[in-house]
């Protein structure tokens, strides 16, 4: 009896097989995006809902494994972005993540999100009450240029956070995140400034 097929697989062709496999989705979810650039990859278990021809994806990025995307509203990903596994966007207003930007595993970034307003009679924040009961806010998030998101953070509506800023590990994101800065904690505050070399103008 030959051995089980599996014990004679060279670890190589499971890989390639994983790529090939990869290459087909990406290909398959093309035809309902807006757009997808060349070398991008979405990976397994991946869920894109409700609007996918919202989404348009730049060059050589990676939507990694089981991150999940609710589309209402414009999602604009650019070039060399890594969305890592887990990550959860909705997009219920604008989102916007610019190249070079890393959304790190686990975190949430909401662009609508339910809320109170403080007047008589019943308001809920449950999304399955009738819409009159419901109020929300919503803001467009705009993560700019090789900015870091850290493992299990959650930015909320209405947010930028600048280019290079990096937010910490399990961060609450409620207000802008200013350029070049490391921010960290629930909710998140400055705690230390990049530096940034100014070029000589010529
Ligand atoms: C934010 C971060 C970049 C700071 O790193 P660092 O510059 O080495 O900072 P330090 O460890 O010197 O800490 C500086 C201060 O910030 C605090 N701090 C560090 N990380 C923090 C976080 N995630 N949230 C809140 N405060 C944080 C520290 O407690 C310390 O406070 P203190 O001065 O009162 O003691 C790092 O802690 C972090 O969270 N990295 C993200 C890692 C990640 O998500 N990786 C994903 C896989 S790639």
């Amino acid at each position: 009896m030959g051995k089980p097929l599996g014990l004679l697989k060279p670890f190589s062709y499971q890989l390639h097989f994983r790529e090939i496999r990869t290459v087909l989705r990406t290909g398959a979810w093309s035809l309902f995006l807006k757009s997808v650039g060349i070398g991008s990859k979405i990976d397994e278990g991946v869920t894109i809902r409700y609007h996918p021809a919202k989404l348009s994806i730049g060059k050589y990025t990676h939507l990694d494994t089981h991150s999940q995307f609710e589309l209402y509203e414009r999602l604009r990903i650019g070039d060399y972005v890594h969305i890592c596994p887990n990550v959860y966007i909705q997009s219920g207003d604008k989102v916007f993540i610019d190249d070079y930007a890393c959304v790190s595993n686990g975190t949430r970034i909401y662009s609508k999100s339910n809320t109170y307003d403080g007047s008589e009679g019943l308001v809920s924040l449950s999304s399955n009450a009738p819409v009159k009961n419901q109020r929300f806010k919503s803001g467009k998030v705009h993560i700019k240029r090789n900015a870091f998101i850290g493992v299990n953070s959650v930015i909320m509506p209405g947010v930028v956070i600048g280019e290079n800023a990096i937010v910490g590990a399990c961060s609450l994101i409620t207000k802008d995140v200013p350029a070049n800065t490391i921010v960290g904690g629930v909710p998140a505050k400055v705690i230390k400034k990049l530096p940034t070399k100014k070029r000589k103008k010529r």
